[in-house]
């Protein structure tokens, strides 16, 4: 059987090492890395993949699309899917800045408290992606809207945060999503009653925090007001699941520690960063398995999320 070459298109000028790793560690024998790389770039390194090895051998190489500009990546993604033609492609993986794994495990963590594998169950369910806007925030929404959830993308601009809704309306036919502002941490003092980011939290089932490493988002006096909705569903009678993406103190969500997994703390399940960072990486190893599986997978964030949930 041919070697497994992975082929890296990072834009960064420096190919990431941390994916080179996750890759060796997944069962690559070979990595070809590339910085910089552009569309344009990207298309000779393409048909390399491509015209080089014929028949099965031609699922022994495939592609690996990061850098830390998640829409540079994403453009480098679009063009390595149309310089393929016919059978002759090879596999090919897009995780950005660890955006999709990451709102992968957090889908998946979510998804182990509440019904979202059932479209009727999930279409009951409501969402606030706090940090909405940022590669992990918009791929969590996108995710959950997949799913049915009705989602909130809170952004400190309105505007911004109703882009992101919109993006995922057009990608997702159908999807329920409201953009609300979030200006600063929110606490019992800066959340004012009766505005949709007060109404957001009360009648939340889930929330996410996808801010910036090191910001807090939900205060501990903030939390007090979340799932506390009536919404014709009875006052904290279910489950409310808090997951924080941010690893850098102080806490996206005030009272969750990084390492917190599934934590229970009263009609609450918590998360942090790392209690996610598990079944992040196990996600990005078994997308390089399966990149080797056969020559035309195409993994994006709903394919890494199927892959989390099958784990
Ligand atoms: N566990 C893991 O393995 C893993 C992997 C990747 C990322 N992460 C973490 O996941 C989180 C999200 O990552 P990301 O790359 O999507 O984050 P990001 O782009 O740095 O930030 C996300 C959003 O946070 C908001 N924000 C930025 N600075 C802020 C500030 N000073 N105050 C309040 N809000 C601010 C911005 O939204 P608005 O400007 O629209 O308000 C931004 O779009 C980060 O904490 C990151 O460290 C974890």
């Amino acid at each position: 059987m041919a070697r497994k070459i992975l082929i890296q298109l990072d834009g960064d000028p420096q190919p990431s090492t941390f994916d080179s790793v996750v890759a060796v560690d997944a069962g690559a024998d070979v990595l070809l890395r590339h910085g910089n790389v552009t569309p344009d770039a990207a298309v000779p390194l393409v048909h390399g993949a491509m015209f080089t090895r014929g028949g099965d051998d031609l699922a022994s190489t495939a592609i690996f699309v990061g850098g830390s500009d998640v829409a540079a990546a994403e453009a480098v993604f679009d063009r390595v899917r149309t310089t393929f033609f016919g059978p002759v492609r090879v596999s090919v993986l897009l995780d950005p800045a660890g955006a999709n794994t990451t709102a992968s495990a957090a889908v998946v963590a979510a998804g182990r408290h509440l019904p979202l594998g059932d479209p009727a169950a999930a279409a009951t369910l409501r969402a606030v992606v706090l940090g909405g806007t940022g590669p992990v925030g918009q791929r969590v929404a996108r995710l959950l809207a997949r799913k049915g959830v009705a989602v909130t993308v809170a952004s400190r601009s309105l505007s911004r945060a109703q882009q992101v809704c919109e993006r995922i309306a057009s990608a997702v036919p159908g999807s329920r999503l409201e953009p609300v502002l979030a200006d600063g941490a929110i606490t019992a003092e800066t959340l004012r009653p009766g505005t949709p980011l007060a109404a957001a939290l009360a009648a939340a089932d889930l929330i996410v925090a996808a801010g910036a490493a090191g910001v807090t988002l939900l205060g501990a006096t903030g939390r007090g007001l979340v799932g506390r909705g009536l919404v014709g569903r009875g006052l904290v009678d279910r489950v409310v699941v808090l997951i924080d993406l941010n690893a850098v103190p102080p806490a996206g969500i005030e009272g969750i520690a990084a390492t917190d997994k599934a934590r229970q703390e009263g009609s609450a399940v918590v998360y942090g960063a790392l209690g996610v960072g598990g079944t992040k990486m196990k996600i990005h190893r078994a997308a390089i398995r399966r990149l080797f599986e056969s020559n035309d997978a195409v993994l994006d964030a709903e394919e890494l999320l199927a892959i989390g949930e099958s784990l």
